[in-house]
C-alpha cells in the first residue's frame, strides 16, 4: 500500500536540491543514519549533570541568562516547552524554584528608571544592555513566575514591581520602545541605532509568541512571525540562502561597548547565527502550534517550516564537503574558517526538532553525526564544550577560537533533550532486513495539522 500523505516540495531549491537530496539507504538492522545513536556514544548522566554545572558558572549576560533557562525549560521542565508534547495549555502553575530564581535574579538586576513617572513599570527592557534584543531572552523565565500558583511568587515585587509586571514592560519595550527599520519594520537588534543580527530571532520572537500563547493575543503569535519574516528579508544571502550575522546597510557600524566590528557590522554568514535564527523561527512554529489560533495559521506555519529548513538545507551543502565530522565552519560557506561546535550543535537541535514536529527526518543523520562529534571529541573531563566560537569575538581566526562558551553549554542540553525525544519517538522494532530500497526525503512538508509520515515510513513504502 502507498500512502501520499506528504509531498516532495522543490519550491524555493531548485539549484540546493540536487546536491542535498540526501539518498538515505534503507535501513539496515539497527544501524540506519537515522537510527537513534548507541548509547555509548550519548552523553551520560554524569557528563550531563557536568555540563549543566559548568553552564551555570558561566553564564552572566542577559541572553546567555535567557538561553540557559531555555535549556533548563528544554532539558529539565518541558511541560513548559511548546517542543514538548506535555506542553499544557493552559501552562501548569507549578513553575520550577529554578526558572522562578532566573527570573528573580533579572528582576534583581532590572533598570529602576522605567517611565517618567517613576513608576518602573513603563517600557523597558528587562535588562540594562545594549542590545535591545537580549534581555527579552529572558521574558519567558519572567511571564512563567507571574505565572506562579505561590502567592509568595506571583506577588513578590523587587524594586516595586512584579513579574507580571516587569513581562508587560519588556513586551511593550519591544513593541513599542525599541528602535525600529523604518523602512521595514524590523526591531531593532540594538538599542543606538537600528541593526537587525540573526541572533535576534532566538531572543525575541519566541518570547513575543510565547506572550501571545499565554494571554491569548493572537496580533502577538503574528508579530512574533512577521518579525521572523522581516529579519529572514533582511539577512538572507542570496546565493547561499544562509543568514548573514549582521545587515549590510546600517546607519552607525561602530559599536559603543568594546566590540571589535573594525567598523563595519559583521555580514559573515556565521554559523551560530545561522542557528540562532532556525531555532528560534521554529520555537516561534512550535508556539502557534499549541495556541488556540493555529488553525487561523496554517500559512504562517507553513511559511516558517519552511524558513528553517531552508537554513538548515543551506548548511548541510557545507556539511556534506566536511564528512570527517558533520560540523559547521564558524563562518558555514568559509571552510578555511574553524569547525564551530556551539553552533552545530544549535543546528543539530533544530533537526531533531523538525523531526519531531513532524516536519522532516531527513537531517536526522547529520544531527546524529554531529551529537556523535561532540560527544566524541569536543567535551572535555570537567563538562566544557571545546572548539566552540568565543561568543563575544566571533571573528577569530581558527587558532584563537574561544575556551569556553556559556552558551554552548546550554545548546549541549538543548541537543540532547531533542535527542532524547526523538530516540524515544522512534519504533523500537527494527526492519531486520536491508530492503536495498532508496528514497529521497530532501524535503516534504505538509499542513502541519495533518500528521505528517515519518521518514522510517517512507522507507517501507518504497518496498511495497
Ligand atoms: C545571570 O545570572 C547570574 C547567575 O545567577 C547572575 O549572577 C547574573 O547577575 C545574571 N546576569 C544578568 C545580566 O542578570
Ligand atoms: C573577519 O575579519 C577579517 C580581518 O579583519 C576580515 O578580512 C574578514 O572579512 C572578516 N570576516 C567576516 C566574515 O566578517
Ligand atoms: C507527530 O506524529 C506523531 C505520530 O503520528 C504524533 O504522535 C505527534 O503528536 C505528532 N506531533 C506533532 C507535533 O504533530
Amino acid at each position: 500500500m502507498r500512502h501520499a500523505r506528504f509531498f516532495f516540495s522543490a519550491f524555493f531549491m531548485n539549484g540546493f536540491l540536487s546536491r542535498t537530496a540526501v539518498a538515505v539507504p534503507a535501513l539496515m538492522a539497527r544501524a540506519g543514519p537515522d537510527s537513534p545513536l548507541d548509547p555509548s556514544e550519548v552523553f551520560d548522566d554524569a557528563v550531563l549533570l557536568k555540563v549543566r554545572s559548568v553552564m551555570e558558572q558561566l553564564c552572566t549576560h542577559s541572553w546567555e541568562n535567557g538561553t540557559k533557562a531555555q535549556a533548563l525549560i528544554e532539558y529539565s521542565y518541558p511541560d513548559y516547552s511548546p517542543f514538548s508534547a506535555d506542553f499544557g495549555h493552559p501552562i501548569k502553575s507549578n513553575i520550577p524554584d529554578e526558572i522562578i530564581a532566573i527570573a528573580r535574579t533579572t528582576l534583581q538586576n532590572r533598570p529602576t528608571s522605567q517611565s517618567a513617572d517613576g513608576s518602573n513599570k513603563g517600557p523597558g527592557p528587562l535588562l540594562q544592555d545594549s542590545s535591545a534584543a537580549d534581555p527579552a531572552s529572558l521574558g519567558i523565565a519572567v511571564l512563567l513566575a507571574s505565572l506562579s500558583s505561590d502567592p509568595n511568587v506571583f506577588q513578590e515585587k523587587i524594586k516595586g514591581v512584579g513579574y507580571g509586571e516587569a513581562a508587560v514592560s519588556q513586551l511593550n519595550f519591544l513593541l513599542s520602545g525599541a528602535k525600529r527599520n523604518e523602512k521595514t519594520g524590523a526591531i531593532s537588534h540594538r538599542v543606538k541605532y537600528s541593526q537587525a543580527w540573526a541572533d535576534f530571532v532566538s531572543m525575541v520572537p519566541p518570547f513575543i509568541a510565547y506572550y501571545g500563547l499565554v494571554k491569548g493575543l493572537p496580533e502577538h503569535l503574528r508579530q512574533a512571525y512577521e518579525q521572523c519574516a522581516i529579519y529572514r528579508t533582511t539577512l538572507q544571502e542570496d546565493t547561499t540562502k544562509l543568514w548573514r550575522h549582521m545587515e549590510v546597510n546600517t546607519v552607525e557600524n561602530k559599536d559603543e561597548n568594546g566590540w571589535d566590528l573594525s567598523g563595519r557590522p559583521d555580514i559573515g554568514l556565521w554559523a551560530t547565527g545561522n542557528a540562532w535564527a532556525a531555532s528560534g523561527m521554529l520555537r516561534v512554529y512550535a508556539t502557534i502550534l499549541k495556541s488556540k489560533h493555529k488553525d487561523e495559521m496554517g500559512e504562517e506555519l507553513q511559511n516558517l517550516a519552511l524558513w528553517v529548513q531552508e537554513i538548515v538545507v543551506a548548511s548541510t551543502v557545507y556539511i556534506d564537503l566536511n564528512k570527517e565530522t558533520g560540523l559547521l565552519h564558524n563562518y558555514i560557506n568559509d571552510l578555511a574558517t574553524f569547525e564551530d561546535t556551539a553552533g552545530s550543535t544549535l543546528l543539530a537541535a533544530t533537526m531533531y526538532r523538525l523531526a519531531l514536529l513532524n516536519i522532516t527526518t531527513a537531517y536526522i543523520p547529520y544531527a546524529n553525526k554531529i551529537y556523535r562529534t561532540i560527544a566524541k571529541d569536543h567535551i572535555t573531563g570537567g563538562g566544557y564544550l571545546t572548539g566552540a566560537v568565543h561568543p563575544l569575538h566571533f571573528n577569530l581566526s581558527a587558532d584563537q577560537e574561544g575556551t569556553q562558551s556559556p552558551e554552548g553549554q546550554a545548546f549541549m542540553l538543548m541537543m540532547h533533550a531533542a535527542y532524547k525525544d526523538y530516540a524515544a519517538s522512534v519504533p523500537k522494532e527494527e526492519p531486520t532486513e536491508d530492503t536495498g530500497g532508496y528514497s529521497q526525503p530532501a524535503v516534504f512538508i505538509g499542513s502541519p495539522s495533518v500528521p505528517q509520515r515519518r521518514g522510517r515510513d517512507v522507507f517501507e513504502d518504497a518496498q511495497t
